[in-house]
């Protein structure tokens, strides 16, 4: 293992019924809250208004941040943070899924500097102040809601870029699963690819005596792939959304990453065809990710063999070792296309015409990957095995 600090400062309320939280925590903060939501779920769930009434009761002023989009948009980060600045808010509060979650962080950080916060994506700058944030996630995949990690779309330029900062970290989250039942199935299907996707950037790391670790990957996947598949089937099932929920958070919240430095050129790649398309993330990650696995496999087929029999059960009985590494990676597939998840860029009518403009975008800050790394001429090799 390498050494490591773990160290994370949200508190996670999680369950039925713990919006009743907010009594608590927003008072902690101040009156003056900006609350930031997408584009409309909230209001039709009736979250919007449960919230409301209990902001109400407690005495908040709410000034509010409607329409954030999926792929969150550097403008609409910047309409936020002009509100902070203009009516002196004091907690920025987003209730919606990872999308509104990361546009809510880039404001709580952008409303304490006196440059553009895109400064941060672009490395330019480092966040040294930001608002309090407080979250009610009504949506599984990005593990946003305990992470100081945060996606931003800068429209001009079509660039999406991710940053960090451990003052982006919510001060605390609210999480119950209720109010993820009326996620539409596409939607549940994305979070569940993106959550396991998060493993399986921590699961492919280059560091010796991990076992823990690489066991917690595992049982993780294995939960997912035993629940998706019933979710699915049953979107309204609160047990099984509760259980989705905590494997998003469980999945990016650094308790994988102990002792050692997961690879992550996937989701690189993958943002950089959102950055020029607006696919779902989930989506994209769905079509690259079994590829950038063919693709590396020559780099540590063991690895690639032991989560071919620990999670998708492969028999290994007479076969060679990369005969069952790639029964795996088959098996992912399958997998992924039986709960719904597209498999070819072509599903998003994506052909070959932007394939340099998207590595070119990848390798923006040189060659990348911690298990694998990659330069773009690898990155155009899985882009045209994803065609
Ligand atoms: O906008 P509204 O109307 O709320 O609708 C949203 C949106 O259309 C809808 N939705 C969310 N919760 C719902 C719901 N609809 C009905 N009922 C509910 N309970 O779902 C749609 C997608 O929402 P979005 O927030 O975009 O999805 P997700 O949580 O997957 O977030 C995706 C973004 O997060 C970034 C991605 O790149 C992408 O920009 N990521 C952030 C990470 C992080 N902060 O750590 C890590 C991830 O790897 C990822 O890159
Ligand atoms: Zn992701």
């Amino acid at each position: 293992m390498d050494n490591f600090v773990f160290h994370n400062p949200t508190r996670l309320i999680f369950g039925k019924g713990q919006l009743e939280a907010l009594r608590n925590e927003v008072p902690a903060y101040g009156k003056k809250v900006l609350l930031v939501y997408g584009g409309g779920s909230i209001k039709r769930s009736g979250l919007y208004d449960q919230v409301m009434s209990l902001l109400r009761e407690i005495g908040a002023e709410v000034t509010e941040l409607a329409g954030v989009e999926p792929n969150p948009r550097l403008s609409t980060v910047h309409r936020g943070v002009e509100l902070c600045k203009s009516n002196g808010i004091e907690l920025v509060l987003a209730v919606g899924g990872g999308s509104v979650l990361d546009c809510a962080k880039a404001i709580a950080v952008g409303a304490k500097y006196d440059g553009d916060m895109w400064d941060f994506a672009e490395r330019k700058a480092v966040p040294k102040d930001a608002l309090p944030l407080g979250t009610v996630l009504t949506m599984a995949a990005t593990g946003s809601e305990m992470n100081g990690n945060s996606v931003i779309s800068n429209e001009v330029t079509k660039e999406k870029l991710g940053w960090g900062s451990k003052l982006a970290y919510p001060a605390f989250s609210i999480l119950d699963p209720q109010f993820t039942v009326t996620l539409p199935k596409d939607q549940t299907v994305y979070g569940m690819v993106d959550i396991m996707s998060h493993v399986f950037e921590h699961y492919f790391h280059p560091t010796p005596n991990t076992l823990l670790q690489d066991e917690f990957c595992e049982g993780l996947l294995r939960t997912v792939i035993e629940t998706a598949p019933k979710l699915v089937q049953d979107l309204e099932n609160y047990d099984l959304r509760e259980t989705i929920l905590l494997c998003g958070t469980l999945a990016l919240n650094g308790v994988l990453n102990m002792g050692l430095s997961g690879d992550w050129a996937t989701h690189n790649i993958e943002h950089a065809v959102s950055a020029v398309y607006d696919i779902p993330h989930g989506g994209g990650l769905a079509i690259l990710f079994p590829n950038w696995m063919k693709y590396n496999l020559k780099h540590d087929v063991a690895r690639f063999k032991r989560l071919a029999i620990n999670v998708f059960h492969v028999d290994p009985a007479g076969k060679s070792d990369e005969a069952v590494a790639l029964e795996g990676i088959e098996a992912l597939r399958s997998f992924w296309n039986s709960i719904g998840a597209p498999s070819r860029l072509a599903d998003y009518d994506i052909d070959d015409s932007q394939l340099e403009v998207m590595a070119d975008k990848a390798v923006r800050f040189g060659p990348f990957g911690n298990f694998a790394v990659l330069d773009k001429q690898d990155v155009l090799e899985i882009y045209r095995m994803s065609l």
